[in-house]
């Protein structure tokens, strides 16, 4: 059984007052967030990780950092580390979000490396994949989903993979107000699963979770849920308003 997870990402957003009190707020939610039925975390920006780890460090809610460097340490001016990470609590990373992909230029093996890095630094990342709306409008969505898993996870054994939390996210759908129907978002996490067992096998295919990510709201989250192969929501701009947040993770379990 693949447990519901609900994840907030934050992006360059909040300071370092708001994102404290975010964080609280959210861990003062209802009884369900407190780890029985679902799995929640929460992005922040790099710089208030520390804080907002410390902040829920009583609670079940795990933190998560946006990006990560491969490399273990070393003159890589700017950047962090796997252990880094670790160190001030981090249990999860963000690879290949599309605003990476796309705004700042991150390319298939720079993903790859750093989808890696984070596994064998001891992170679980949570891997997204997605088509642009035109690759979708020439019919190239099925393509473009398959080569991104494909590249983003070359050289990774099974066991390694099964540390990954896979999220499709159109990038059409993303900040835009649009969302994949459910229909059209469970048609591309079937085949996400169904590659998955091809590239490994059936058990990891049927165990991985595969979150949704693209304007998820509250009005939206239970349809989404409702989904076979949809078993958890990346939520951007709606996981900056607690009470929001709160209702989405409500309706994820
Ligand atoms: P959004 O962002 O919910 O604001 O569309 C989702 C994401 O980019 O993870």
């Amino acid at each position: 059984m693949r447990r519901p997870f609900v994840v907030g990402n934050w992006k360059m957003n909040t300071d370092s007052h708001s994102s404290v009190t975010l964080a609280k707020a959210v861990a003062s939610g209802p009884l369900e967030i407190a780890g029985h039925s679902v799995d929640v975390a929460v992005i922040p920006p790099f710089v208030y990780l520390q804080a907002v780890a410390g902040a829920l460090s009583a609670s079940s809610i795990a933190v998560g950092a946006q990006d990560i460097y491969y490399e273990q340490k070393g003159a890589f001016t700017g950047e962090i580390s796997a252990s880094m990470l670790k160190d001030i609590g981090c249990s999860y990373v963000l690879c290949g979000h599309s605003e990476r992909r796309h705004v700042i230029g991150e390319s298939d093996e720079l993903i790859n490396k750093k989808v890696t890095a984070a596994i064998n630094g001891g992170l679980l990342p949570i891997f997204c994949v997605g088509e642009m709306l035109e690759e979708r409008e020439a019919s190239r969505t099925s393509e473009v989903v398959r080569g991104q898993i494909k590249n983003g996870l070359a050289g990774l054994s099974v066991e390694k993979v099964s540390a990954v939390t896979m999220a499709y996210e159109p990038v059409w759908a993303i900040g835009t107000g649009l969302t994949a129907t459910p229909q059209q978002a469970q048609e591309v996490h079937a085949l996400i699963r169904k590659q998955l067992g091809e590239m490994y096998d059936s058990k990891l295919a049927e165990e991985i979770c595969i979150l949704y990510g693209g304007s998820a709201k509250p009005g939206n989250a239970s349809d989404l849920m409702a989904e076979q192969d949809i078993d958890g929501l990346l939520v951007g701009g709606a996981s900056l308003n607690a009470d929001d947040f709160v209702a989405i993770i409500k309706a994820a379990t």
